[in-house]
């Protein structure tokens, strides 16, 4: 069975109006499983209809390469821990890149066999080889980094930004040869170029920065694909590769309008490489000043509060604790304490990531509040737990000038009764500065692995 282009359109046109609903209903966690099914109905649609593409002439090789790609599709998805989720997403793009060059390259060899090649042609081919070729080994190094494969700290030397722009002049120049020739060597040299940039452009990047690079990457494959699509003439290319495109391009402003730093100086690099010294425990507190508090003492206050804010952050998704997070929620909740979540746009380490794992723990909806709505609740709360949160609850965002995260919107954790902060260290959080908070009077630190920490916490309040 084969469509007829007008059946085609059409399906396609369905599968873009299906993203868009999509992308719409993931922007609330209570909504966000529609979200997914209205994108997937869209893609299988896609997937189907332009199987039946009328310049689709054998499946031999498309079949097996579909169950192939779906097993491990399937396999990956089934094992990946959370917390290695921006990795597995950078991968991912990686293949998007690829495929864009693949195509690219192959479009352009059957144009040139069958003597149809035009000027508008190799300029789509060209755009869309150089951003997929950047997007391939710009994922691979970011893969790289997160996983320990490749140093996390950025790698800086003199001449770097010349040499790049040197490059990025040459890539131009050997594209716009080929698009204007159809120098089949010059558009291989062009994406050799690409290749290298791709490289060079992420390696100055710190590890910690990589989410909103892995944000950006995201865009860039989303303009490969639609480059890609304008080549392959194919309408729902275009509009899927766009809506990635500014999705990708927009998330990456909010993050970095989130943590108050220009997106050229995530370009740049060098902000929060991780590789901060190790201070562990009671004893390095103690010499700072710093109170630390036993989980006796704070389960005597949290049952006695009448409202509790807790901040979840990073070490949560670390130690897995949402699961026992909600069980001290009951607990307190049976007590007849209010309890409210406060959730700042950036803990963690990618858009949503809290969201995602309290709403796996089935912690309700409407219990999970913004910064933005919980901000003037802290006043009124008698006890602000905070576990695994360091960054997004520092008040030197908001007192100290020469922080490098001076401007940053936190959380006002420092305006509740009673702060209780479990952390295993006195080690910094992705900024890799000292929190203020610490030494603040109203201010104990549990010391611990936060999981462990709340499940001890469950027991006291069981056994109150
Ligand atoms: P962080 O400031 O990174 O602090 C995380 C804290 O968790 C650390 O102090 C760490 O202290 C503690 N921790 C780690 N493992 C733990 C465990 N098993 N048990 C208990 N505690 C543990 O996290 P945050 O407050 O969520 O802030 C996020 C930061 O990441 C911000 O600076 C933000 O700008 C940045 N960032 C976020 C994103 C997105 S999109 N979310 C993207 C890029 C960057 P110990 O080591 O002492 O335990």
């Amino acid at each position: 069975m084969q469509l007829s282009n007008n059946a085609l359109a059409f399906v396609y046109l369905v599968s873009g109006a299906l993203f868009i609903l999509g992308l719409n209903r993931l922007s609330h966690p209570s909504t966000a499983r529609h979200g997914n099914f209205y994108a997937i109905t869209g893609m299988i649609l896609a997937i189907v209809a332009t199987l039946l593409h009328p310049a689709v002439e054998s499946y031999t090789f498309i079949v097996p390469a579909i169950i192939v790609g779906a097993i491990i599709g399937i396999v990956v998805a089934l094992r990946i821990q959370m917390a290695a989720m921006p990795q597995l997403v950078a991968m991912l793009h990686s293949f998007v890149g690829l495929a864009a060059v693949l195509v690219a390259v192959g479009t352009y060899l059957s144009h040139a066999h069958e003597g149809t090649l035009t000027v508008i042609f190799m300029t789509e081919v060209f755009v869309g080889a150089f951003i997929g070729a950047i997007t391939f080994t710009g994922s691979l190094i970011a893969f790289g980094k997160l996983q320990g494969l490749v140093t996390a700290a950025p790698v800086a030397y003199i001449g770097q930004h010349w040499l790049n722009l040197m490059l990025g002049l040459a890539m131009l120049g050997f594209g716009l040869y080929f698009a204007i020739n159809g120098h089949f060597v010059s558009l291989l040299i062009m994406i050799g170029i690409a290749l290298l940039l791709g490289v060079l452009l992420i390696i100055p990047i710190g590890g910690a920065d990589m989410p909103v690079i892995i944000s950006m990457l995201n865009s860039y494959s989303g303009w490969a694909a639609a480059a890609t699509g304008f080549t392959l003439e194919n309408k729902l290319l275009i509009i899927t590769g766009a809506l990635v495109g500014f999705c990708g391009a927009i998330l990456s402003y909010i993050m970095c309008k989130a943590m108050n730093r220009s997106f050229i100086s995530v370009i740049l690099g060098g902000f929060g490489t991780g590789d901060a010294a190790d201070e562990s425990g009671v004893a390095a507190a103690t010499q700072k000043g710093v109170k630390s508090s036993s989980v006796e003492d704070a389960a005597f206050i949290l049952l006695n509060a009448s409202k509790v804010i807790i901040v979840p952050g990073y070490g949560m998704a670390v130690a897995q604790a949402q699961h026992a997070l909600k069980e001290l929620v009951e607990r307190l909740e049976d007590k007849g304490v209010e309890v409210k979540f406060a959730i700042h746009p950036v803990a963690g380490r990618m858009p949503g990531h809290m969201n995602v794992l309290l709403a796996e723990a089935d912690v309700p909806y409407d219990l999970v509040f913004g910064m933005d709505e919980i901000n003037p609740e802290f006043n009124s709360a008698d006890v602000a737990l905070v576990v695994g949160a360091n960054d997004v609850t520092n008040p030197a965002a908001k007192r100290d000038r020469a922080s490098p995260i001076y401007g940053m919107p936190i959380l006002d954790v420092d305006k509740a009764k009673h702060v209780f902060f479990i952390k295993r260290s006195m080690r910094p959080g992705y900024a890799g500065i000292d929190n203020l908070l610490f030494y603040q009077d109203n201010c104990s630190l549990l010391f611990g692995d936060a999981k462990e920490v709340c499940e001890k916490t469950v027991a006291e309040l069981k056994a109150a």
